[in-house]
């Protein structure tokens, strides 16, 4: 299957509906996960197969994330678009806080240069925004090295639809990423509609909502499972949540195809500006993805997946904090 090209906000660069989502190709500790050639191998396969949205960050693995997508896009860096996210401040396995401090800034972006071995990253984006620095320094900064050449478009990540606006009155903004979901609407409210007024791109991840809407979990997740940290995937609130799970299975099961199929299908019906970006970190999970940006829903059918998972009907809470 092609996979079709999108402008990245208004008039913005070409990249794929599809994206790779390179987080889980390390760990936090450094290390991969799998063997590395087993990543590499993903990342060139995905290039190969007309997926050129790359999506990593600084702090994923400690900069493990940025050398890999380095040694796999080496001799090929024209095939990809990067997008790396900064400003994450990781401490053992805990996400600590924030460092968008303009010196930080210009500190972190060497690095991923260095690292990812370019001399431009493609989009460069704060993981998150808070108050410790004002917008316009934090916006201004990533827009200085716009004009050095050394990044070549914004993106923002995980902020209010207020915040966006104002992120785009500073330096236009070409992407959004954000977390979205058949489990996870929330931002169809306010924070949607601003991106599509403001001409701006959705980077759309987190589609299996943990692992959620594969169809895989069962429950309860045994104590070693980091994702017991959230109340969605605790006692009462995971029979509930896996209950509805079973609606999507049953739709899975008469279309011929997997539960986390529609769940990306469903998120890439939601718009031509929004792009489901999914973690892959073997090669195998390739073909089942890729197939999935070609499954339609008839009307009835999304009538129902509007229903049975209508806004706030999958409970309990998560790391995205709506
Ligand atoms: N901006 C942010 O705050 C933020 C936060 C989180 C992530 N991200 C980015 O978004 C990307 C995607 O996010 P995510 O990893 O949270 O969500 P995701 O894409 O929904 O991935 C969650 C899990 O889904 C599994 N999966 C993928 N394809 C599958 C298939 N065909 N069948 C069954 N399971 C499948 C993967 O399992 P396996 O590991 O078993 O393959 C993965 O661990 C990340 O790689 C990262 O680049 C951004």
């Amino acid at each position: 299957m092609n996979i079709t090209k999108i402008a990245l906000g208004k008039n913005g660069p070409q990249v794929s509906k599809l994206g790779l989502g390179c987080m889980r190709m390390s760990s936090v500790w450094g290390s991969a996960i799998n063997p590395e050639s087993e990543s590499i191998a993903t990342i060139q396969m995905a290039l190969d197969s007309g997926i050129n949205f790359l999506n990593t960050g600084d702090f994923y693995g400690a900069g493990h994330n940025e050398l890999l997508v380095g040694k796999a896009i080496k001799n090929r860096r024209d095939d990809a678009f990067i997008s790396v996210k900064f400003g994450g401040i990781v401490y053992g396995s805990k996400f600590i806080g924030l460092d968008l401090r303009p010196i930080a800034i210009k500190n972190f972006i060497n690095y991923s240069l260095v690292r990812l071995g370019v001399n431009h990253i493609d989009l460069y984006q704060p993981c998150r925004l808070d108050k410790s620095v004002p917008m316009e320094d934090v916006i201004g900064t990533i827009a200085d090295l716009i004009k050095e050449g050394k990044v070549r478009y914004l993106g923002v990540s995980e902020i209010t639809a207020d915040q966006l606006r104002k992120a785009h009155s500073i330096h236009p903004v070409s992407a959004l990423e954000i977390g979205y979901s058949l489990a996870d609407r929330a931002i169809e409210k306010e924070l949607l509609p601003t991106a599509k007024e403001l001409g701006i791109g959705v980077v759309a991840f987190a589609n299996t909502a943990e692992g959620l809407l594969t169809g895989d979990m069962k429950a309860p997740l045994p104590a070693s499972d980091y994702r017991l940290h959230f109340s969605r995937f605790q006692g009462e609130h995971l029979i509930h949540n896996l209950a509805i799970v079973e609606v999507l299975k049953a739709m899975a099961h008469v279309k011929g195809c997997t539960p986390t199929q529609l769940a990306i299908a469903w998120v890439n019906a939601q718009g031509e500006h929004i792009m489901p970006l999914v973690s892959m970190n073997r090669r195998s999970r390739l073909p089942e993805n890729i197939a999935a940006m070609g499954i339609t829903f008839t009307p009835s059918e999304m009538e129902t997946l509007d229903s049975q998972f209508r806004p706030g009907a999958v409970t309990g809470g998560t790391y995205l904090q709506r």
